[in-house]
């Protein structure tokens, strides 16, 4: 498995694979998924993109995840800065770099992949933070939980609602940079 950074033209090359990936992951239905395919080519051209992909040996698309640079005006951003308090705001929001999608193919997920594609994607990131949401779960049980919480993210919002969406998310954060990775042995 290999794992590559992808440029916007890269990501918007392989949309297909993309999108199925991403409906296979979080098990969305088809309809769901074609409104998905506009925002994630319109998110590819935004200030400080960056996209990660784990390729297997063949090319085939196990994993991706991109984000950017968080700002006003766009639609997540401006969901999470009226949900914060002015103090919240300057903190999280000043400039801060947002997880859009990560994603494993559910037969490649529990080994390690994920974890590659973030530490990637955050050490490659622009910012002071760092944002996502996740639909809320069980911390204990849900990967996407345990994987953020050994990142060190943090809550910033839990059962929030986005517009036009049932299901309560969670917003966490971090700082930016992550810390140096341990030296092996240590
Ligand atoms: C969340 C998600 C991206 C994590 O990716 P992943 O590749 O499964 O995650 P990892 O393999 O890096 O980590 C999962 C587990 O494997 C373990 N692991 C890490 N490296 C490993 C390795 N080399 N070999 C074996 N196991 C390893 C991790 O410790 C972790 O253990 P845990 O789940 O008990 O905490 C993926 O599971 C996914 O796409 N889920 C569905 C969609 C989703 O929820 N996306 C996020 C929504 S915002």
């Amino acid at each position: 498995m290999r794992l590559v950074r992808w440029t916007p033209d890269d990501l918007v090359r392989r949309l297909d694979d993309v999108v199925a990936v991403y409906g296979e992951a979080m098990g969305y239905r088809a309809d769901l998924l074609e409104a998905r395919r506009g925002y994630i080519a319109t998110h590819s051209r935004r200030p400080g993109f960056r996209a990660v992909a784990s390729l297997t040996s063949e090319g085939h698309l196990a994993g991706f995840g991109y984000g950017y640079l968080g700002a006003s005006g766009q639609w997540w951003h401006d969901q999470v800065l009226r949900a914060l308090d002015g103090e919240a705001r300057q903190r999280w929001l000043t400039h801060p770099f947002e997880v859009v999608e990560l994603h494993v193919r559910p037969p490649a997920q529990g080994h390690g992949l994920g974890t590659r594609q973030l530490r990637a994607l955050l050490t490659m990131a622009e910012g002071d933070t760092t944002l996502l949401s996740t639909p809320e779960a069980d911390e204990r049980t849900s990967r996407a939980w345990r994987l953020y919480r050994r990142f060190g993210f943090v809550d910033v919002l839990r059962h929030f609602h986005f517009p036009g969406d049932e299901r309560p998310f969670g917003v966490l954060g971090r700082d930016l940079p992550l810390p140096a990775p341990e030296p092996d042995g240590s």
